[in-house]
């Protein structure tokens, strides 16, 4: 089912997730659901507080739903290893039609739960580390915007406020 995305400044953005607890039929269905919504969006990654569940659950899909293999359902992930720099345009659902260069690590490591409970770990570099590092924000309560410098953010911030005075948020 596709669920509505919420967007800045909706509060469930910006507190730390719930850790999941509870592999259950429950959290399929969630995990599910976060998937057709990504897709519907035509999004790479989104995190549960993303359509309004406060839980440490995230998807990612760098195919866009076109190789089996690349869908990744991270739960209460943690990145354990980071190395090396990657500076580039990053972009977030909940901020529609904002796009700013975000320094980030060029490679992580992750450890994360998948669906069922079982513990993995995942080297993810370029996109797939900035996705994981993104993802994993929106798990804390961190948005994009967080990463870029305070002028930017500034800058940013008045143009979302623009947009919603002008009912276009
Ligand atoms: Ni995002």
């Amino acid at each position: 089912m596709i669920r509505n995305i919420v967007k800045y400044p909706d509060p469930v953005l910006q507190r730390m997730a719930e850790p999941v607890t509870v592999f259950d039929a429950e959290l399929q269905t969630l995990v599910e659901d976060m998937f057709d919504s990504m897709y519907a969006a035509k999004g790479i990654g989104l995190a549960a507080p993303q359509i309004g569940v406060s839980r440490q659950v995230t998807v990612i899909d760098l195919s866009f739903g076109k190789e089996p293999e690349d869908k990744l359902v991270l739960v209460n992930p943690e990145i354990t290893l980071r190395e090396g720099r990657q500076y580039e345009d990053e972009g977030c659902l909940s901020l529609p039609d904002i796009r700013e260069k975000v320094s980030r690590s060029a490679r992580v490591h992750v450890r994360a739960q998948d669906a069922a409970g079982n513990w993995f770990e995942r080297d993810g570099e370029e996109l797939l580390a900035r996705a994981f590092q993104h993802e994993i924000d929106h798990l804390h309560g961190i948005l994009f915007f967080s990463r870029v410098s305070a002028l930017k953010r500034d800058l940013l911030l008045r143009r979302i406020r623009k947009l919603q005075k002008a009912g276009e948020w």
